[in-house]
Order: structure tokens, then C-alpha cells, then sequence
């Protein structure tokens, strides 16, 4: 088994510094996609509160709970070897006080099987980004187009392209890394802000719609993987078509079905031992697809040998 990546391995990961490749990150919500996103190796997986809009159907990510985010984050640590597993801290789970803060960090810890934890918020939550590091929690600060702001800022609109909003996250940034973030996500600002910002902090700055000039990306998996059929934003680049694939796959399915086609000899179980009358004379055995006999097994079925 590869090692685990951790806090210490990202920080160092200043690529823009000259100490590295720029880190390769990604979302995930479930063991499976986990897998593969550990399989192709990624450095870090995000349970992200987006799980609110790809696998929830939401129109935002605002009615995302704790119990949600740590279901998955259960999930995805059960897949994941190798990267390193970030939580989301939902909305409104760490705003009220240090105090709330502290302790549903303490649950997504405890809970979700997080390694390190991810909050929206400039210098406002400098001081609970602060006290979550001096206890032990590793912070991943989060700015630009914070998407738990959806109301306030009148849709998912790209920041900073003014002057005082660009100072004011650049402010932002330098809040975080002076509280103790190891690193920050830049969503949605102009590519020469990001640029700005990853050469002012010592920390990784990790990208997404907001250029090449960070110190790694980020993207939700089922952008880059093609699996959202209805939105196609400026910055996300799809890898494949997962989507039209999966419907192809399908369709092909459905005709197999009703054409008698599927299942064919290769997917159906013979009996062990002597047949019975009722069933009809020379029912093939089933293999599996190497040609070795199966059997049931209870509840469960799986090679006999
Ligand atoms: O919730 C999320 O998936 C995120 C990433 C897109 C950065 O915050």
C-alpha cells in the first residue's frame, strides 16, 4: 500500500515556489469514485458540500447538514488509500461562534473520518481558523466565490475583478495563511488575482476558475468526468463523457433486455449436483467469465473454486 499523503506533504507543495508539481485535486462523495480517484492518483480528495447539488439535486449547496458531509466523508475514506480526505464544513456549521466551530469540527473529525477540514471565509474567520489549528485541525481556507455566499452575492459570479474586492480577498488570503491554513482554495476570481495571491502567501493555493497561476486545481468530479449533462461553466474542462456514455451504455442494456439478449448462458447459474425434474434437462453450469463454475452461496454467490 502507497503511503498516505499528508498535511505536511501538501504544504510543502509549493509549486509556484519551485517545490513541486502543482498539486492535482479533485471531489469525490462515495468509496467508488473514491477509488478511482485514488487509483489515478490524486493528491487530495474533497468531500465538498457541492454534494448538495451533483448528488442531492439542489439548485445550491446551502441545505447541506453535518450528518450529510460526514456520511460521505465515510464513505470516501473507506476508498481512499493514498490521498488525503478533506471535509467540507457545511453552512452555517461553523459561523455562529469559535465555540460552534470548534466543536462541529470536532464531530467531522471524529465522524467523518476527515484528515483535514475546509472553510469558506476570509478574515472573519481568521480567528476560528486560529483555534481549529492550535487544537490539531488542519484548515484548507476557501475564498473568492465562496458558493455558501450564493444570496448575498446574487449568483455564482466571478470575484474580484474590481480593485477593492481584489485587494480585499488578496487581504483574505494573507488572513488565512497568518491564522495557520495550510492551504486555500481560489474559486472564481480573475487569472491575475490568483496569480497575485499564490506569490503573496507561502502556502498552496489551489485553483478553480481562476487560472493556471495557483499552486494546484481542483474540480468537482463529475464535471471532469463529463457526468453533468445540464452545466458546462467556462472553467471546468471535461475529461470524457461519463454521461452520454452511461445513456449509451444503458440503452444498449435495454435493447439486450427486451431483445432476449441479456442475460445470456455466461451470466446464469446452472444446479450443483443432481438436477431436479421440475427444472428442464441440460441447463448450462455458469462460470464466471474465466470459465469457472459458480455456485450460491447463501445469500451471496461467488466461484466454487
Ligand atoms: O464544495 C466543493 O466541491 C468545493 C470545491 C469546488 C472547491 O468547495
Amino acid at each position: 500500500m502507497r503511503s498516505k499523503i499528508t498535511v505536511p506533504d501538501l504544504r510543502a507543495r509549493k509549486a509556484t515556489a519551485g517545490r513541486g508539481e502543482r498539486l492535482a485535486t479533485v471531489t469525490a462523495y462515495d468509496a467508488t469514485f473514491a477509488r478511482m480517484m485514488d487509483a489515478a492518483g490524486v493528491d487530495a480528495i474533497l468531500v465538498g458540500d457541492s454534494l448538495g447539488m451533483v448528488i442531492q439535486g439542489n439548485t445550491s449547496t446551502l441545505p447541506v447538514t453535518l450528518d450529510e458531509v460526514c456520511y460521505h466523508g465515510r464513505a470516501v475514506a473507506r476508498g481512499t488509500q493514498r490521498a488525503h480526505v478533506i471535509g467540507d464544513m457545511p453552512f452555517m456549521s461553523y459561523q455562529a461562534s469559535t465555540e460552534q466551530a470548534l466543536t462541529n469540527a470536532g464531530r467531522m473529525i471524529k465522524e467523518g473520518g476527515f484528515e483535514s477540514l475546509k472553510l469558506e471565509g476570509g478574515r472573519e474567520i481568521a480567528e476560528v481558523v486560529h483555534r481549529m489549528t492550535q487544537v490539531g485541525i488542519p484548515v484548507m481556507g476557501h475564498i473568492g466565490l465562496m458558493p455558501q455566499r450564493v444570496h448575498a452575492m446574487g449568483g455564482f459570479k466571478v470575484q474580484g475583478r474590481g480593485d477593492a474586492m481584489a485587494e480585499a480577498i488578496l487581504e483574505d488570503a494573507m488572513a488565512l495563511a497568518d491564522a495557520g491554513a495550510y492551504a486555500i482554495v481560489v474559486e472564481g476570481v480573475p487569472a491575475p488575482l490568483a496569480e497575485r495571491i499564490t506569490h503573496a502567501v507561502d502556502i498552496p493555493t489551489i485553483g478553480i476558475g481562476a487560472g493556471a497561476g495557483c499552486d494546484g486545481q481542483i474540480l468537482v468530479c463529475y464535471d471532469l468526468l463529463g457526468l453533468n449533462d445540464t452545466l458546462r461553466p467556462k472553467f471546468v474542462k471535461r475529461f470524457d463523457e461519463f454521461f452520454s456514455r452511461g445513456v449509451d451504455a444503458v440503452k444498449t442494456y435495454i435493447d439486450e433486455v427486451r431483445g432476449g439478449v441479456f442475460p445470456g448462458a455466461e451470466h446464469s447459474f446452472g444446479l450443483q449436483g443432481a438436477r431436479s425434474g421440475v427444472l428442464p434437462p441440460n441447463l448450462p453450469a455458469a462460470t464466471t467469465s474465466e470459465g469457472v463454475p459458480m455456485t450460491f452461496h447463501g445469500a451471496s454467490y461467488g466461484p466454487t473454486q
